[in-house]
């Protein structure tokens, strides 16, 4: 068996970094956030304070277990303090700096501590393969909002031993997620298969045969729970396309998954969706 998970250090205070300290801080661990900018910790703090604030009107915990739960967060921007038996980065959707943090980090931390990358498209192979250990690295990716939704994609390697996916599978389980075991294939299975579903509809708008309202009104009354602009909006609009391009790149460039262009023009002019207040919709 790897060694057992006591404490955790979330990398990346950003949409998913805040929903994943959250559900772990609600689960009991001892957690730690580190983020490059103290506005992005303050910004995660308030998020997940706000969320506890809602999980408790609707009777889903008590005060009591909401103040103990952000009283298990610790947030940093000094790396030299991260030490922890599992460490899930939510960075930037970049191989290089995913890279260079868990290297930082192995220089700190014991040998047996876990590295797992929350990445939704990055080839969690590519990255193991660049760091010391490639048997102490694997793929945990969750959706979002992630202190919501239940499923937890478990990316293996080549290198990924059984103690490795044991502890991490009993770990996804004790935080009150479902796992599931993907292959490392370019977007694994939840975001290569969603991938259509967003670039068809900007296909649509980009052609002036709806607007992005229309698409998503149409897609929610046929059952969709949201439509596909809002849920880029959702999602962040940069990480949408950083997504979309990776896996275009790995899949050698088949027309049906091109980026589109109306994306990559609202990620130029700083339009990412819900947390910069601007994407497809205002907010
Ligand atoms: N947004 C989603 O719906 C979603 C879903 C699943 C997985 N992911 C993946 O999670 C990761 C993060 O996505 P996000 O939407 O939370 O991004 P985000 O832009 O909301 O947040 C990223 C955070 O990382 C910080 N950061 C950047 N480089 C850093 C570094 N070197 N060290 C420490 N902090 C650093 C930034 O300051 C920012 O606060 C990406 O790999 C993305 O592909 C995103």
């Amino acid at each position: 068996m790897s060694a057992p998970i006591h404490r955790v250090c979330v990398c990346g205070a950003g949409t998913m970094g805040a929903g994943i300290a959250q559900t772990l801080a609600t689960a009991g661990y001892a957690t730690m956030v580190y983020d490059l900018q103290p506005a992005g910790l303050e910004r995660a703090a308030q998020q997940i304070q706000k969320q506890l604030d809602i999980a408790v009107e609707k009777g889903k915990m008590t005060a009591e277990q909401a103040a103990k739960s952000i009283q298990r967060i610790q947030f940093t921007d000094d790396l030299q303090i991260c030490l922890a038996d599992l460490f899930i980065e939510a960075i930037v959707e970049q191989l290089d700096a995913k890279v260079a943090l868990f290297n930082q980090l192995a220089e700190l931390n014991h040998s047996e501590s876990i590295f797992a990358t929350n990445t939704s498209s990055l080839s969690v192979t590519k990255l193991a393969e660049r760091i010391q250990n490639p048997d102490r690295v694997i793929g945990l990716h969750f959706f979002n909002p992630a202190h919501l939704m239940k499923l937890v994609e478990v990316i293996t390697t080549p290198h990924t031993n059984t103690a490795l996916f044991d502890t991490a599978w009993g770990f996804i389980q004790s935080i009150g997620k479902t796992p599931v075991h993907c292959q490392d294939t370019p977007g694994f299975i939840v975001n290569r298969v969603a991938r259509p579903y967003y670039l068809e509809a900007m296909r649509v708008v980009e052609s002036g045969k709806a607007t992005p309202e229309m698409v998503d009104r149409i897609m929610e009354s046929a059952g969709f729970k949201l439509g596909p602009f809002k849920l880029t909006d959702l999602i962040g609009q940069d990480i949408n396309l950083a997504v979309s391009r990776s896996v275009y790149e790995q899949l050698n460039k088949p027309e049906r998954l091109q980026p589109s262009p109306l994306q990559e023009k609202l990620v130029e002019d700083g339009k990412l969706g819900r947390k910069t207040g601007e994407g497809f919709y205002r907010y």
